[in-house]
């Protein structure tokens, strides 16, 4: 149980740096076939659920598109592309862009308190510290985390006038350091710890779940991280207060992820996304100020994709996840506002990927 082992996910920043095959650069010509099929595909008005696959035509883009999801899930845990058509769409065009990308590539997950399926992720004066905050409504620094899905693709629309940039560490070199530095901590790590739902459970649903930081199935390590939700639960009445050895493990974690030979740091640039397969990777942001004019203040936009390929979830992951199996439509936040027009996109996509639905929302 307590083995390390070796994948690809297992980098150190040097390594990232020298090795480009996780960065996939898309030419002029395919940015321009794309631009001009969102154009003609969007429709102002249109729900982003009456929008089927078949409509978009991502041609040139497909396989890079394709290839750089899978590369996040089974290589570094991290993948880039390059070149969208950032300048010759207005940001609702690019947005519908990325939606019609995660309808290439899975399911798409819903993400919060209001069951949206893609997130503007931008400063809207959201206080990260509160029992609700989330970050990308927030220009806070934020803490290291992984986000409730198995990929998230974020793309760039703005860059902030000042901060904003990306922190990256890989779990499983966290894990590994932690393992042969601190063996009596990293056995703390594969106990449970509280996480909030910040408000955003589904109502009647307990407003906290457990989960470990990691664990392992069929041979393959997950990480598990969220200090402001674990911070936030702690709050609560009925969840026991962090033991001081827990506490010694969230804090020599924590510091394990800023080292210089752990911590990974990027800068977006507009027509970036970025994909992140968040069982093997921690992020996090710096702070950042935006300019005063609304449109070119920074702006990414969020999808949270269940992919066909996903490979099976530990045991311990099932409160949170609903779903622990391979190719499951699984993750999300489902928020107050999940309701049967989301159960039928879920269904209508996730019978077009061969997907299989949690049998608590197959009905
Ligand atoms: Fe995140």
């Amino acid at each position: 149980m307590f083995d390390s082992f070796d994948t690809s996910a297992a980098w150190n920043p040097d390594q990232l740096k020298e090795k480009k095959d996780w960065i996939f650069e898309i030419n002029k010509e395919a940015s321009d076939y794309i631009a001009e099929n969102i154009k003609k595909v969007f429709e102002p008005k249109k729900d982003l659920f009456d929008y089927s696959r078949d409509e978009f035509d991502l041609g040139p883009i497909l396989e890079n598109v394709s290839n750089a999801a899978k590369k996040a899930y089974y290589g570094y845990g991290l993948s880039l592309i390059k070149g969208l058509p950032r300048n010759t769409l207005n940001n609702q065009e690019f947005k519908l862009l990325i939606w019609a990308i995660g309808l290439h590539l899975g399911v798409a997950r819903p993400q919060g308190m209001f069951s949206q399926y893609i997130s503007e992720v931008k400063a809207t004066g959201m206080n990260y510290r509160s029992d609700a905050g989330r970050g990308y409504n927030s220009n806070a620094k934020l803490d290291f985390h992984t986000d409730g899905c198995d990929l998230v693709g974020l793309a760039c629309y703005n860059k902030a006038m000042e901060g904003g940039q990306s922190l990256i560490a890989s779990s499983v070199t966290a894990w590994q350091l932690l393992l042969s530095e601190r063996p009596d901590l990293a056995e703390v790590a594969l106990e449970n710890f509280y996480f909030s739902h910040n408000e955003e459970q589904i109502p009647g649903e307990c407003p906290y779940y457990v989960q470990p930081l990691f664990d392992f199935a069929k041979g393959h390590l997950f990480g598990k991280w969220n200090w402001n939700r674990v911070r936030t639960a702690q709050k609560m009445d009925d969840i026991p207060k962090l033991s001081l050895i827990q506490l010694e493990c969230i804090n020599f974690l924590e510091e394990i992820l800023r080292r210089p030979d752990v911590l990974f740091t990027s800068w977006f640039e507009p027509g970036d996304l970025q994909f992140i397969n968040n069982h093997v990777i921690l992020h996090s942001r710096t702070g950042f100020k935006d300019f005063e004019e609304i449109e070119r203040k920074r702006l990414l936009i969020r999808i949270w994709i269940a992919p066909p390929y996903s490979l099976r979830l530990p045991d311990s992951w099932k409160d949170f996840w609903k779903s622990i199996d391979p190719g499951s439509v699984r993750g999300g936040i489902y928020g107050k506002n999940y309701d049967n027009k989301c159960r039928l996109f879920e269904k209508r996509q996730s019978e077009l990927m061969g997907m299989t639905l949690p049998s608590s929302l197959s009905t």
